[in-house]
């Protein structure tokens, strides 16, 4: 397959959190990646600004460390890593003082494509665009980007986003969410508006309920300090699983631009229907032979954050009106998984009488099933007859589209989420980041759900290690009459 890697313009790119955890496990890597991959240019330059005492040397060790680390086998494959470390350098930098902050103005260069990537806890944003601005570096081609948690309420969120706003124009501010930079999540967007196909029956009138499920199998064992205060519901519904649902849900934009896509999206969330006390589950997870429970990770014996929650929901609109919706999203579960179903209506009428439906792969409905990880692909289940003699059985069977299966070896490996999104920032293109009123809006359909169970003392549900989550949850969708797709990789 010929290459279609195109470079972007050479830029100057400032990480403040430089030698933090995100910098060291997904940023540097990933920029190494594009580097190897010809997309970085060689004239960019990468300017770590952290707290520590560092020259621009320790930076280079310092980064050639991490990229033995968590991408150990790249090095092998790629040669490339001594040119990668010389287009970085560092600037010891105080966020709240003013030491570093003159030097690093001197090192940016005029006319070159010019980001600063906030990674770090939102408490410093206002500091670091202020800052950015009084040293004249806050130009109107510079951009900023910036990590979630984007607030933890929508009041604080629209606090941000003023403070933000004294400084940097909406176009200039990239707010990340790295579901959004994952390939089938982009996939999920060229199959919905680049096929006719599935347009005319992505609808109540066809579509039974939809469900999206993000399982993980990892627990929150050494950040159980800042999970225990964000929960499953901020930490994961109300950014990665309402931009899942905004993708799936949203009407065809009239051009695959930023702000034509957003507006949409803003449109899907605005429609989310408030979601009631009952049709909302929360779980946490128990202790496993010598692993600890949730709150001993947490360290807080009574706490009573969900580490895995699972709700119902509807858009109140023309197209949705009616179709339930389910989200579900838990740490140490089954398996490492995550799908969005649209799971079709049953036929209105069975030719073939009550006994030819047999189970089969996905039950007796059209299930379009989008895997995001592992095992990129989609899956469409469709019911034919079971093959030999017996008469007319049938059997939902899948068709299958591994993209690593249909696309062949020689598919150019698949960016990770935050090497595409850092790419796009250099690139200008903002359609994979939320605008401002996208986080307040989603901020507003969780706030009441967060102020609910708090107020009521909602103590979470405990669950097996390892399992599908609570008892609860089944029941949430058994009571409708469905179930959900199993939790497996
Ligand atoms: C992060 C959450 O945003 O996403 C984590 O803070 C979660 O709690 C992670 O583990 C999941 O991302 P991914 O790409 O591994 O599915």
């Amino acid at each position: 397959m010929v290459s279609r890697v195109i470079p972007v313009e050479a830029f100057d790119l400032v990480i403040f959190g430089g030698t933090g955890d995100l910098a060291r496990r997904k940023i540097l890597p990933g920029l190494f990646r594009r580097f190897c991959a010809g997309q970085m240019p060689p004239e960019a330059r990468i300017i770590g600004a952290a707290r520590s005492d560092m020259d621009d040397a320790g930076y280079r060790d310092f980064v050639r460390a991490a990229i033995l680390e968590f991408d150990p086998g790249r090095p092998q494959n790629c040669p490339q890593l001594d040119s990668f470390v010389t287009t970085l350098g560092y600037v010891t930098t105080d966020a709240r003082g003013e030491a570093g902050w003159a030097d690093l103005a001197k090192r940016l260069r005029d006319g070159a494509v010019r980001a600063f990537y906030f990674s770090v806890g939102p408490g410093l944003f206002g500091d670091l665009a202020e800052r950015l601005k009084l040293y004249g570096m806050a130009h109107r081609q510079a951009r900023i980007v910036v990590e979630k948690p984007f607030g933890r309420d929508r009041d604080s969120a629209r606090a941000l986003n003023a403070t933000l706003a004294q400084h940097f124009a909406e176009d200039q501010i990239y707010r990340i969410d790295h579901y959004l930079g994952k390939e089938t999540v982009q996939n999920l967007m060229a199959v919905r508006f680049g096929n006719l196909l599935f347009e005319p029956i992505w609808s109540a009138q066809y579509v039974d309920h939809i469900q999206i499920t993000v399982a993980e199998t990892v627990g929150v064992g050494g950040r159980g300090g800042y999970y225990d205060k964000s929960g499953a519901m901020r930490d994961m519904v109300q950014n990665h699983l309402m931009q899942l649902l905004c993708l799936i849900a949203m009407e065809p934009p009239s051009k695959f631009d930023p702000d034509a896509v957003r507006d949409e999206k803003l449109k899907v969330i605005r429609a989310l229907d408030p979601v009631e006390p009952h049709h909302i589950v929360r779980g946490q997870y128990d202790a496993t032979g010598d692993e600890p429970s949730y709150r001993e990770d947490a360290g807080d014996a009574r706490s009573k954050t969900e580490s895995f929650i699972a709700l119902k929901t509807h858009l109140s609109n023309w197209r949705w009106s009616g179709t339930p919706i389910y989200l579900r999203t838990g740490k140490k579960l089954k398996a490492r998984t995550s799908e969005i179903a649209v799971v079709f209506k049953d036929t209105p009428h069975s030719i073939f009488g009550a006994d030819a439906r047999s189970e089969g792969v996905g039950g007796g409905q059209n299930v379009l099933s989008i895997r995001l990880q592992p095992n990129e692909g989609i899956t469409l289940g469709v019911t034919i007859k079971e093959p030999g003699p017996g008469g007319m059985r049938l059997i939902n069977v899948p068709l299958d589209m591994s993209f690593a299966d249909a696309l062949g070896p020689e598919v150019e490996e698949v960016p990770d989420a935050y090497e595409r999104l850092i790419m796009d920032v250099m690139r200008g293109n903002q359609t994979l980041f939320m605008r401002g009123d996208e986080v307040e809006a989603a901020w507003a359909w969780t706030d009441p759900i967060i102020e609910g169970w708090v107020a009521r003392g909602d103590v979470p549900k405990t669950y097996d290690a390892y399992s599908a989550g609570p008892e609860d949850a089944l029941m949430l969708m058994h009571r409708d009459g469905r179930r959900w797709r199993e939790v497996k990789s």
